[in-house]
């Protein structure tokens, strides 16, 4: 592919049509308050989650990469060939690499992705170790309809590939209405292959986000952070803590952040009263057995062809195609 032409596809909606700090007004006046977690991914927060995934208690990527590096081949095998490859998200160029190294003949690869740093880089990574490959970079918020990019040569598939339990950082309405717009995307005869955590002992998943490092509590303070560079705002980081609790109820990860005291905060030329103990709610990430991830996709129209686990099955990599798509 060639890096030096770098043209950034724009679906035309990105970034959204309302701005930053509407955005973060809303979120903030709404009770209890909350931000939206792609607000972590400018940047430093990006930086962050790389070093995030380096922690030993965040056991998801690892054994991810573990899962993908033992069934690589017969994933391939799964997904055929002739097949356009979309990523929803791009900054997981090991996974992808590990993909495409066992992938027939691949049409095309199309990464997706809301900020121009982290896609530019995983074009270029990619580029290099797979220099006939045709890349065709997105920039766009793949949660809206996305216009894909017209390939060279016909697919015979198209594969949505949305790896690292990123679904689970939607509550199931906003999973399946996703779910249903890839499954939209991807045609009658495409799939969508996807990384989702299991369930497992409440202390190994709470531990995964509340490091010993204290390298997730940055990333989630970082918004904050990220706030005061774009918006101007004045937020004390030592005046919030990193909150990360397991809802074994809900099954998931609600993550907060918490005002140390009552405090006001500058946003545009207005202001924001937290109370003391007040959380900002700002992270979900839902941990799935494989009968809830099985009902979750079938609410989308789609139903599992294939699941791979790794030793521990502490996370999962599925294969969905439409409903009904299958002969038996
Ligand atoms: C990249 C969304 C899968 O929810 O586990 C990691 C993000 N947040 N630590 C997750 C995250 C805190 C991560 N995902």
């Amino acid at each position: 592919m060639n890096i030096r032409a770098l043209d950034l596809h724009d679906d035309g909606r990105t970034p959204p049509a309302t701005g930053l700090l509407e955005i973060v007004r809303r979120g903030l006046r709404a009770q209890p308050k909350r931000l939206p977690s792609w607000l972590f991914y400018d940047a430093p927060g990006s930086a962050l989650f790389e070093r995030i995934c380096e922690q030993p208690e965040y056991y998801l990527t690892r054994c991810e990469t573990a899962l993908m590096q033992a069934h690589a081949a017969g994933i391939a095998d799964t997904l055929g060939v002739d097949v356009r490859l979309v990523e929803y998200g791009s900054g997981n160029a090991a996974k992808t690499r590990l993909l495409l190294e066992h992938m027939a003949a691949p049409v095309s690869y199309v990464p997706v992705e809301i900020s121009p740093e982290p896609l530019q880089q995983s074009v270029r990574r990619l580029g290099e170790r797979f220099p006939q490959l045709a890349v065709q970079p997105l920039c766009a918020d793949f949660t809206r309809a996305l216009r894909l990019p017209i390939p060279s040569r016909a697919p015979r598939r198209t594969v949505l590939y949305f790896p690292g339990s990123t679904i689970g950082n939607f509550d199931t309405r906003d999973a399946v209405a996703l779910l249903r717009k890839m499954r939209g995307e991807m045609g009658d005869n495409g799939g969508i292959l996807i990384g989702a955590d299991l369930k497992k002992d409440p202390a190994l998943i709470e531990a995964a986000y509340n490091d010993a490092a204290g390298v997730t509590a940055e990333f989630t303070l970082n918004m904050l952070a990220r706030l005061n560079r774009e918006l101007g705002c004045d937020f004390d980081l030592a005046g919030f803590r990193h909150r990360a609790h397991y809802n074994a109820l809900a099954g998931r990860i609600e993550t907060s952040l918490v005002s140390q005291r009552a405090q006001k905060v500058r946003l545009g030329r207005g202001t924001v009263v937290f109370g003391d103990g007040e959380a900002i709610r700002v992270e979900i990430s839902c941990k799935y057995s494989l009968e809830d991830f099985a009902a979750l996709a079938g609410k989308a129209g789609l139903e599992v062809l294939r699941v791979w686990l790794d030793p521990e099955r502490m996370f999962s990599v599925q294969y969905l195609v439409r409903a009904g798509s299958v002969a038996r």
